[in-house]
């Protein structure tokens, strides 16, 4: 095991600290483990993997990782083939310091991801965590909507559990395409009868009513928030359903930390493959790195109207373009060659 960053993560210069994985905000009282801290390199038992929805879900030994991770941080996993050198991320679903294990919940995606999927009790999965910025923890006793899309619900458990430990009512809003798309059997809520459950109440959206409520997450996000309560709403998921989280939370006057899943290659702050454009505490935008500086940030300084724009630099894709007014934007061309 080696230690590939060390201490808490830095705060993020150009966002308030606290708004979005403030070390000291995600202290949970009943944690002895204390703040995050940095990441380590190791090669993980598999101790178990199985079936989770149309997901599969790795428990992996990694005591020192177990320790140090915090909701909303992530995982850089090898694929074991070295035709593929990129390590792929993974939310980290779930850690048990006492036991020493991390929970991942992978989707096949590509080949990486199905070589990652396809690991059995036994294997060993080089991993790197915990890496990137938590969510931080509300204020004690207020109010929390928890919002997942498909596997982006994974993590909400872990940390839904952390904060009706500090007395917060917690709701978990979880959506899918259809019901094979959701994970497991989602998650225990307090209202089914379930000891120490991680929520207060569970609603379930599919796009086709094969479960749950018909429609998206937003549809039941929205009264939810206006019958009042929850300020604060946490979500992980695709950036789509990110963005219309944050539109529909905006409008209730609630505050969001939304976990991005923009591309990344080196993970760990290095490569500036996965930057966004974020708002600082100066009012400027900057690009950040979603892998050091996020993957959470506060919804209201993303710069949505930048993000899911065709970017010249991935034109066969969508990603963040760099906003005209961002730190170091290219100059326009006009003045460059001066204005005539
Ligand atoms: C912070 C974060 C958390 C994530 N959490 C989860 C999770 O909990 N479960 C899960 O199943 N997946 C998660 N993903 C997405 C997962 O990392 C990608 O699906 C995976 O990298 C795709 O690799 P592939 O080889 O199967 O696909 P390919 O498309 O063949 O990948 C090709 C290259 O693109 C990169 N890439 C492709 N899609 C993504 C993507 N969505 N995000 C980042 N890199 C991508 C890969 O790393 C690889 O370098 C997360 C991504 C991020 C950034
Ligand atoms: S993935 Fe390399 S800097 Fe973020």
């Amino acid at each position: 095991m080696s230690v590939v960053g060390g201490g808490a993560p830095e705060p993020l210069g150009v966002v308030t600290p606290g708004a979005a994985g403030d070390p000291a905000d995600l202290v949970d009282p009943a944690d002895e483990a204390g703040p995050s801290a940095g990441a380590v390199l190791v090669d993980a038992p598999v101790l178990s993997a199985g079936p989770d929805g149309a997901c599969t879900r790795l428990v992996v030994h990694a005591p020192a990782a177990a320790a140090a991770a915090r909701p909303g941080q992530f995982a850089a996993c090898s694929t074991g083939d070295s035709g593929m050198l990129l390590r792929r991320s993974f939310s980290i679903a779930a850690a048990d310091p006492a036991a020493g294990t991390l929970d991942l919940v992978v989707a096949v995606a590509g080949a990486g991801t199905a070589r990652v999927a396809a690991l059995r009790e036994g294997d060993r999965l080089s991993v790197v965590a915990p890496l990137g910025r938590p969510y931080a923890l509300p204020p004690a006793g207020e109010g929390v909507v928890l919002v997942g899309g498909g596997y982006g619900a994974a993590p909400l458990a872990w940390v839904g559990r952390l904060l009706r430990r500090r007395g917060s009512r917690v709701d978990l809003v979880v959506g899918a395409a259809t019901r094979e798309r959701l994970l497991g059997d989602t998650t225990p809520a307090a209202d089914d009868g379930v000891l120490d459950a991680p929520v207060d109440a569970v609603h379930v959206t599919t796009d086709d009513g094969s479960a749950g409520t018909r429609g998206r997450v937003t549809d039941v996000l929205g009264p939810l928030l206006a019958a009042g309560g929850a300020r604060h709403v946490l979500a992980c998921g695709p950036m789509a359903m990110l963005r219309a989280v944050h539109v529909v939370a905006a409008a209730a006057g609630a505050s969001t930390q939304l976990a991005t899943e923009e591309s990344m290659a080196c993970g760990i702050g290095v490569c500036m493959t996965c930057v966004l454009p974020v708002v600082g505490d100066d009012g400027r935008t900057r690009m950040v790195r979603a892998c050091t500086d996020g993957p959470v940030f506060p919804g209201e300084r993303l710069r949505w109207d930048a993000i899911g724009a065709p970017a010249p630099q991935r034109p066969a894709g969508v990603g963040a373009r760099v906003p005209d007014d961002a730190v170091g934007a290219p100059a326009p061309v006009a003045a460059v060659g001066g204005a005539r």
